[in-house]
């Protein structure tokens, strides 16, 4: 067998947060680890631009993504760490698969359903008022990100299955068109994964806007726990820890022994402002060394730079030989 490639995007919008540690970072760095399997990281800034941000929020996010991932430990001699944009054969392999791409699948992708339904809601006449067609192509660039690489696993989020499966669906058209040539991804959804609880109880989202950036500093950091939602049982008063965002993010960070140990305590009624305070030292011991890294490397952004250059490099090497051979086989051939 094959070893497996595991290939994920992250798209440049925002600031990395807790729930993205915990549910995306954490694990991708840990699976990188795996020697019988090879890693894909990149920061996908193409995609950015289907939201529409502002030009210096792009490059603000950019850098804030790939500080994170550097300090937290990514090991980028193992891993391919690279940023999209850098990698000229992806945009052109997004051409090349728009050629195979039937524009009724496109049709299919629920982003884009959203935004005309949203436009039916308002009464709007023209369903498609608004949609970019870098909204409605996304998939495409998405599926070239994926195929590129020859990638045969997908970690996401349950909201890019689909996209995963247009990926797969245009490399068996074009497969089936000109022969094999691509490698067929499968989406591998994170059922294990935490989804974590944002400063409101509901999940830790930027679109909610309830979110606890991953690097902020003590004294963020701090008044952000102080705020988290609970409910208004008094000190004394036994309280579920199943029902509680302070709990459900504490073990996300402790370990199983610690956990039960807090467990125990909510069983005896520890108050809702000391719990806080234990779950701020908590997280504070454990990112600070992290943390000063990032730091480090946020007003050093050379350095985030030139770690960025050389997996762009060692990605383009995998990506040029293979673009040739596409064109090759799509008929771009040079004549002499
Ligand atoms: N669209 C993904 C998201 O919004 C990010 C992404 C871009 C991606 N290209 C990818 C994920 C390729 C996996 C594979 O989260």
């Amino acid at each position: 067998m094959t070893q497996d490639i595991y290939l994920t995007g992250i798209t440049t919008t925002g600031t990395p947060h807790v729930g993205n540690y915990v549910g995306a970072i954490r694990p991708g760095i840990a699976a990188s680890r795996d020697p019988s399997t090879e890693h894909f990281y990149f920061l996908a800034d193409y995609h950015s631009l289907a939201k529409n941000e502002d030009p210096d929020k792009i490059a603000q996010s950019t850098l804030e993504i790939a500080a994170s991932w550097m300090a937290l430990g990514l090991d980028t001699d193992r891993a391919f760490f690279y940023r999209q944009s850098d990698i000229p054969e992806i945009p052109e392999l997004t051409w090349i698969l728009t050629g195979m791409t039937a524009k009724g699948l496109m049709n299919r992708a629920h982003s884009y359903k959203a935004a005309v339904q949203a436009n039916e809601e308002r009464g709007n006449a023209d369903p498609d008022k608004g949609v970019m067609m870098a909204l409605y192509s996304y998939p495409v660039l998405m599926a070239a990100d994926i195929l590129m690489f020859k990638s045969t696993k997908v970690p996401v989020g349950r909201d890019q299955k689909q996209h995963v499966e247009m990926a797969r669906d245009i490399a068996q058209r074009f497969n089936h068109h000109y022969g094999e040539t691509f490698v067929l991804p499968e989406p591998v959804i994170g059922e294990h994964t935490a989804v974590l609880k944002g400063l409101d109880g509901r999940k830790m989202s930027k679109s909610y806007n309830n979110t606890i950036p991953l690097f902020a500093n003590e004294k963020r950091l701090r008044k952000l726990i102080m705020k988290i939602k609970t409910d208004s049982l008094e000190p004394g008063e036994p309280k579920d820890p199943d029902d509680s965002t302070l709990f459900d993010i504490y073990k996300a960070f402790a370990t199983e022994e610690e956990s039960s140990a807090i467990e125990k305590r909510y069983a005896e009624g520890i108050a809702w402002g000391e719990m806080k305070q234990v779950l701020f030292d908590y997280i504070n011991e454990h990112l600070k060394p992290a943390r000063e890294e990032y730091e480090r490397l946020i007003a050093n952004p050379g350095i985030v730079e030139a770690e960025l250059q050389r997996g762009a490099d060692k990605a383009r090497a995998r990506s040029a030989p293979f673009l040739a051979e596409i064109r090759d086989t799509i008929g771009i051939r040079r004549l002499g």
